[in-house]
């Protein structure tokens, strides 16, 4: 089967992020940083690196920080470079010509789905990728190339999956899912529940915010009706095209933090802190003096 290439990746971003309150009152969770990027970045950083070529953004009310952050910025520019301040021109460059951007507007936060079901005119008839902004995935391989690996050869939707301990799991869609090929890593998907109970679980293996969807996904949403809460699930949408074609679940392979919620985001500053040249050997001494 060829498989058209997966050029696009939608990036819902209209979310209210209650779970960050009071920071996010005032300013989108996406823009909160960590060390001295907003987490958005990071996973836009993994868009390029996977070799995406253009990203949808799906915004709401109080959002226009994400557009400017990511638009040029000609009076910064002039002042850095009047005071000759190039590395620092360089970066703020980068960071506008990174890639294609486009945005689309949720005017009404009615739940993931609704916010990928915006994007369909923008993304058009050809296989995409969504990633969520609050997943920070800290890979060797990117997660979306590993992602886009699996797509390329199996041809159909793919979700990513990690393993979560059983405490954990009623905050997230759980798959159902039976090994295929021989990694070890990828399942074919046979049901898939939204936040079980630990008991009820079918497994332990929890979506998490990286998809490769297929243009009927579309259709599937706009046949899901809302859920109790009011709002149209991704997941119920998946569940509805699995009747028409295989679904795979990817445990990748990589750290991801869930930057959305305040220990996961303490976790990722520290963690990439760490790992900087230029602040890791300081800090690393910082922690150590700390009588814990
Ligand atoms: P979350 O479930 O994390 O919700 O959404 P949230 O509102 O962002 O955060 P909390 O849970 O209240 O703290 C998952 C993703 O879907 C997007 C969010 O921006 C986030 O990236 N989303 C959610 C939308 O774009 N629109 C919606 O209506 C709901």
């Amino acid at each position: 089967m060829v498989s058209k290439k997966i050029r696009k990746a939608v990036f819902p971003a209209a979310g209210l992020g209650t779970r960050f309150l009071p920071a996010t009152k005032a300013q989108p969770k996406e823009m909160l940083v960590v060390v001295d990027k907003p987490i958005i970045q990071y996973v836009i950083e993994e868009a390029v690196a996977s070799g995406l070529s253009s990203i949808i953004i799906v915004t709401g009310k109080g959002k226009n920080t994400i557009e400017d952050h990511f638009d040029v910025s000609h009076e910064l520019e002039r002042l850095l470079e009047q005071r000759g301040k190039t590395e620092m021109l360089e970066q703020v460059r980068s960071i506008s010509n990174m890639i294609n951007i486009s945005y689309v507007r949720q005017g009404e936060q009615l739940g993931l789905g609704h916010a990928v079901l915006m994007t369909r005119d923008l993304v058009g008839d050809e296989p995409f990728a969504v990633m969520l902004g609050d997943d920070i995935i800290d890979g060797k391989v990117p997660c979306m190339r590993q992602m886009i690996n699996v797509f390329e050869s199996y041809g159909g939707p793919v979700v990513a999956v990690q393993k979560v301990p059983r405490q954990e799991i009623s905050a997230y869609g759980v798959i159902d899912g039976e090994p295929e090929g021989g990694t070890g890593r990828l399942f074919r998907i046979n049901d898939m529940v939204e936040k079980p109970s630990a008991e009820d679980a079918p497994s332990d293996l929890a979506i998490i915010g990286r998809y490769i969807l297929t243009p009927d996904i579309f259709d599937a949403l706009e046949e899901t009706p809302r859920d109790r809460g009011g709002e149209i699930q991704l997941t119920n949408a998946l569940r509805k095209l699995k009747e028409s074609r295989p679904l795979y679940g990817y445990q990748f392979q990589g750290v991801r933090h869930d930057a959305g919620n305040k220990l996961g985001f303490l976790r990722a500053t520290v963690e990439f802190a760490l790992k900087r040249e230029d602040l890791g050997g300081p800090f690393r001494e910082y922690l150590k003096s700390l009588s814990l």
